[in-house]
């Protein structure tokens, strides 16, 4: 059918015959049962689901079929798979990045147009791949967490004012350990209210009393996971407690908001390490993962002076220079409801050039994505050189997650307030190292440019 349509196209439009004669040529496996079953099933079936966080299922060609059209637009968008980070601009090799290549992106939309066809029933799919929606992100490479440290549980009214819980749990670790990766899960309904739950650790010191340590892990809405670049090490010291601090907003944000009381609400860390005495090895430079504030002019603190006009704009800028080298690992902004880009670039006061590093032009509260950058592509800033951080915020009513664009906005912890900081994972390195890492790049684009030959 399709054939003897684009042959009378062919006919009555020859100036259109070369691309014609492509679509004809990859018409066969613009199918269900063939190319497009299989981006969907690689893609879309981990959320869409049964029990998944997607609102609808796409495990088979009769669950899709009817939602074609949307898919379509979703996918033409570049809101589906949610992951939001700009092509073109910056860093493209991300790790754990969801989005789809402008060619698959190409056959989905030409697959609608074209009636969204099965294909042969004789060349089924195998079923695909599905996942415990309720298993760890990372169980699939790494096998289960080794350790799990759940939090207290608690009752969630089902609707009322944002709520904070902060408490104590020990991690009961006997020796100092460097974290491999770290997923923070709230189990099942907790899903939709728990806005973000930040964990950090504290030690006992000597005199009996609790100490700082650092952050552990941020986990905020739909996030996945972080992982820690081979050859360094996150510590988690023995005798490690964890500080939770959960922000949670009753009755739920998003698609999946219930409105409904969520009874024994606990979120988990689930933490897996290197092997035993990995920190003494010879490339172990610590890493760190620290919020980085992006301030107002003059402010003193976290999100001081930040104020949104009623259907207005505004945008944020920060500074940050270490008097050490450092590699860059992952960036995270983070904002709230008001909140719709972010970008991050590195400036180098001694020539004046600006690197753009991230961007992200269509942020949303919903998704909170720690981009991890592949360990080769990762930023490595010479010391002295400046992290430029900006996030930009739109309390029109053009911004489809502002509530109220008739409020004014400030800062502060409220999901209603804003806030403006980002989430950096830093390798901190001496010059030595810097220099090493520098040369082995070096190295091996030399060796892709001669394989290339
Ligand atoms: C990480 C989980 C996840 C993945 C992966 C994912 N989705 Fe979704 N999808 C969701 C959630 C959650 C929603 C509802 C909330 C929203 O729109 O953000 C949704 C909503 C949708 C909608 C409905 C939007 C609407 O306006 O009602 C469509 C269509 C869709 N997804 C298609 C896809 C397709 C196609 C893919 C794969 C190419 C995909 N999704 C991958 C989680 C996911």
């Amino acid at each position: 059918m399709r054939v003897v349509k684009s042959l009378l196209s062919f006919i009555a439009f020859p100036l259109l015959a070369l691309s014609l004669t492509v679509t004809a040529q990859s018409d066969s496996e613009l199918v269900y049962n063939g190319e497009i079953g299989r981006i969907i099933n690689e893609n879309c079936v981990v959320c869409h689901q049964e029990g998944g966080i997607g609102p609808m299922q796409f495990e088979t060609y009769d669950q899709v079929r009817p939602w074609a059209p949307l898919i379509q637009l979703k996918v033409a968008n570049r809101e589906m798979p949610p992951y939001a980070y700009d092509q073109h601009i910056g860093i493209q090799d991300l790790i754990g990045d969801w989005r789809l290549e402008q060619a698959e992106i190409d056959k989905i939309v030409a697959w609608v147009d074209s009636g969204s066809p099965l294909g042969d029933p004789e060349n089924a799919l195998p079923p695909p791949d599905l996942r415990d929606p309720s298993e760890w992100n990372f169980a699939r490479e790494l096998g289960q967490p080794d350790l799990i440290v759940p939090s207290v549980p608690m009752d969630i009214p089902a609707n009322g004012n944002d709520l904070w819980n902060t408490h104590y749990v020990s991690s009961g670790l006997t020796a100092d350990r460097c974290i491999k990766a770290v997923q923070v899960k709230p189990r099942g309904d907790a899903q939709a209210v728990v806005h973000h739950a930040n964990s950090s650790v504290e030690v006992v010191n000597e005199n009996g009393e609790r100490e700082r340590y650092g952050m552990l892990t941020e986990y905020a809405m739909g996030k996945w996971g972080e992982m820690v670049p081979d050859g360094v090490c996150r510590t988690l010291p023995a005798g490690a407690e964890i500080r939770w601090s959960i922000h949670m907003f009753p009755g739920g944000v998003g698609a999946t908001a219930q409105g409904e009381v969520i009874e024994d609400n606990v979120v988990e860390i689930g933490l897996w390490f290197h092997e035993e005495g990995y920190e003494s090895s010879e490339q172990a430079y610590k890493q760190d993962l620290a919020q980085y504030n992006i301030q107002y002019e003059g402010a003193q603190e976290r999100n001081a002076n930040m104020v949104i006009p009623p259907n207005g704009y505004s945008i944020t800028q920060g500074f940050h220079s270490f008097d050490h080298p450092v590699r860059i690992d992952s960036y995270q902004p983070h904002g709230h409801l008001r909140m719709n880009a972010a970008s991050l670039e590195i400036f180098y006061p001694d020539t004046g050039v600006v690197e753009p590093i991230s961007q992200i032009s269509n942020w949303s509260a919903t998704w909170h994505h720690s981009h991890i950058f592949e360990p080769d592509s990762a930023p490595l800033l010479p010391t002295g050189a400046v992290l430029v951080l900006r996030q930009w915020y739109d309390n029109t009513a053009n911004n489809p997650n502002n509530p109220d664009p008739d409020q004014w906005v400030y800062g502060g912890s409220r999901t209603g307030d804003e806030m403006s900081h980002a989430w950096l994972a830093v390798t901190h390195l001496d010059e030595e190292g810097y220099e090493k890492l520098v040369a082995e790049r070096e190295a091996k684009q030399q060796r892709s440019v001669a394989g290339n030959d």
